[in-house]
């Protein structure tokens, strides 16, 4: 019989990437367990939606009632975790979700762990727990926890709660550390997609404090295939760094979508900073490499001219995911800084 995997967060940006990956390349039946919150979205999933080995459930991850009865009734391999508030912008307007979603709602998946017994946990953290690197060095799963956003920090209290909890109730985890995914279907808050769909409509494009910042970017496939490895093979109670040593300065990022895309620089706004903008992220994804022999497999330039094409061909998901919460937000956030 297939195996059963609970996957959290399935309908947001890399939950959705991963689901589609599972259902094509493995004979897993897949439990999409998502709270539906701003960032979840079907649409994204609906290609798959009829396939006789997914099922969808709306559901908070802290309803403790609702994962007992899921894992009362079904018997699951493995829990992966993508569930959480992602947006460091949003940590700063309130971190009251990010503490709901990602402490208390971890806390709240291994303590359903341990009254079922579920063979293995996979906790999708993120290297912002490493807080901010200067123009030297890359970070390595022993480098300490330093995280500076509301996010990360939320993000780090989670990943010590799961080593707690594997020591003291003996519990199969592990932990995967990626730096900055794109691709298809990432809600218009993060950089790449905003960028893309700003330019697209000749919208200015804001870009934080001198755009010098260093996002070190992955394609999400490639974090996908490697969140499977690890959960297939990785070592129980390891933490595996996950990137593609794809160092990329904001502004040169920006640039590159304008020029994708036929579209003056003059788009380009330098707007006041993010407060504690973390200057630069870089992984160290040796460990990864050597253990389970993963290799990421896209190259940036062509990713991100994918990317551009599949933004400007689906402007029907991007209109579904641009709702009248997201204009309010985008208010919020940019409208002072813009004018
Ligand atoms: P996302 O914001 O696109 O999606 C998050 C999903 O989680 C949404 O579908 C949302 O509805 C759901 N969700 C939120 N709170 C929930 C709750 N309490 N119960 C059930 N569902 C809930 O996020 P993403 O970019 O796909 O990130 C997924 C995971 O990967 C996160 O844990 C994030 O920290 C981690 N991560 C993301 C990146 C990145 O670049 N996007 C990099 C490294 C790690
Ligand atoms: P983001 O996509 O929010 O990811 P993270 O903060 O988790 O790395 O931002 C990526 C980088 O882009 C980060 O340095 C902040 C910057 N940025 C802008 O300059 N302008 C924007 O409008 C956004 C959303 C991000």
């Amino acid at each position: 019989m297939a195996e059963t995997l609970l996957v959290t967060g399935g309908a947001g940006f890399i939950g959705c990437n991963f689901i589609r990956m599972l259902l094509r390349e493995s004979d897993y039946r897949v439990i999409n367990l998502d709270a539906l919150t701003y960032a979840g979205n079907l649409e994204s999933l609906r290609d798959v939606e009829d396939n006789g080995r997914y099922q969808f459930v709306r559901g908070d991850i802290c309803n403790a009632e609702l994962l007992d009865y899921i894992l009362g009734t079904q018997e699951l391999s493995g829990i992966i975790n993508f569930a959480a508030e992602t947006h460091v912008d949003r940590s700063i307007l309130d971190a009251g979700p990010f503490v709901h979603s990602n402490i208390s709602g971890t806390v709240s998946l291994l303590e359903a762990v341990r009254r079922h017994g579920v063979r293995r946990y996979l906790q999708i953290s993120t290297d912002e727990v490493y807080g901010s690197l200067g123009a030297e060095g890359r970070f390595s799963e022993s480098s300490p926890l330093k995280p500076n956003s509301p996010y990360a920090a939320s993000k780090a209290a989670a990943d010590v709660m799961i080593f707690a909890y594997a020591q003291t109730h003996d519990l199969d985890v592990v932990i995967t550390r990626c730096s900055n995914n794109f691709g298809p279907y990432q809600f218009p808050e993060k950089l790449i997609p905003l960028m893309i769909l700003n330019a697209l409509e000749d919208q200015p494009l804001p870009v934080y404090g001198d755009g010098t910042n260093v996002r070190d970017w992955i394609h999400v496939d490639d974090h996908c295939r490697a969140i499977r490895q690890v959960f297939e093979r990785g070592r129980s109670a390891e933490v595996y760094n996950i990137g593609a040593s794809c160092e990329m300065s904001n502004i040169d990022t920006v640039k590159a979508i304008l020029a994708l895309l036929g579209k003056p620089e003059s788009l380009i706004r330098f707007v006041t900073d993010r407060p504690g903008h973390d200057q630069r992220y870089a992984v160290d994804a040796g460990k990864i490499k050597r253990e389970l022999g993963w290799e990421p497999q896209s190259s940036f330039g062509k990713a991100l001219a994918d990317i551009v094409g599949w933004y400007r061909q689906n402007p029907s998901w991007a209109a579904s995911v641009r709702s009248g919460a997201y204009r309010n937000y985008y208010a919020t956030q940019y409208q002072k800084r813009l004018n």
